[in-house]
């Protein structure tokens, strides 16, 4: 069994302190094996921001793993933003640009999707895939693999026109060749969560997608702050999304999802 803490959309200058206490709080009550951060820890990439995203992880007690969102690319400064895009994540966050977690159980691969050459949208370039093939095939199969990119596979319900990563049909290909199970992303700061295969009609395998809403910052989009806990135990996946209801993070919603020869399946 592993259960793996999905927070995103820290937003670091746009934060709210106190519930990015309750988040600690919330995070070592829980105890996960491992936390996955996906994206947009700060509001702005500024130094400043950074180094108060940095402090927040250091308080982290479990392992943590951690890709960059379009937010950690200076905005204005367009000289920074296109010699030196993530210059500032590097230094004050990771220079692991594929970060890869693995243990008995779990292997989970981040890719960063973040560019400079747009606002907001995100891409896997063919060299990034290349990279997460080898990353999961060097694993034994039998592992629970599990990719994080800040930007979207997979739109939300009700808004079926959402802009998704670039590349997002030859990544899916080639993570379903890889045996991967599981995709968590952030960005669009919305808890939602389903398989990827009957939106993305061309899959012939099934690989269960979870949405994180924005964590601690006050950039809510009619939803409160949010994260996911995330317990794997061997063909059974129990989600939790844990909301700010005021005063501490508490269960919001629950699913429960089995894994057959038909795909992931809600029970
Ligand atoms: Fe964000
Ligand atoms: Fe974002």
């Amino acid at each position: 069994m592993r259960r793996i803490a999905h927070i995103s959309d820290l937003h670091f200058g746009a934060e709210e302190r106190h519930i990015g206490e309750g988040l600690l709080d919330d995070l070592s009550r829980q105890l996960p094996h491992l936390v996955v951060v996906s994206g947009d820890l700060t509001q702005r990439a500024r130094s400043s921001q950074f180094i108060a995203a940095r402090a927040f992880l250091d308080r982290i007690a479990a392992p943590y793993l951690v890709v960059p969102g379009n937010h950690d690319i200076p905005l204005y400064n367009v000289l920074h933003r296109l010699m030196r895009p993530l210059s500032r994540y590097r230094h004050y966050i990771t220079a692991d640009m594929h970060p890869f977690y693995h243990d008995g159980e779990l292997a989970v691969v981040g890719v960063n999707t973040a560019r400079s050459s747009t606002l907001k949208e995100g891409r896997i370039s063919h060299s990034q895939i290349d990279r997460l093939r080898a990353q999961f095939d060097s694993v034994p199969s039998h592992l629970f693999k599990v990719l994080v990119s800040h930007h979207p596979f997979l739109p939300p319900s009700h808004s079926t026109e959402t802009a998704l990563v670039g590349r997002v049909r030859l990544a899916l290909k080639t993570l379903e060749a890889c045996g991967c199970a599981l995709i968590l992303s952030g960005h669009l700061h919305l808890a939602y969560s389903g398989d990827a295969k009957p939106f993305h009609l061309e899959m012939k395998r099934s690989i269960l997608v979870a949405q994180a809403g924005t964590a601690i910052s006050h950039r809510r989009r009619d939803e409160p702050n949010a994260y996911n806990q995330i317990v794997v135990d061997g063909d059974r996946l129990d989600l939790e999304v844990r909301a700010w209801d005021g005063k501490q993070f508490a269960t919001a919603k629950t699913k429960q999802f089995r894994r057959s020869d038909e795909g992931w399946i809600v029970v």
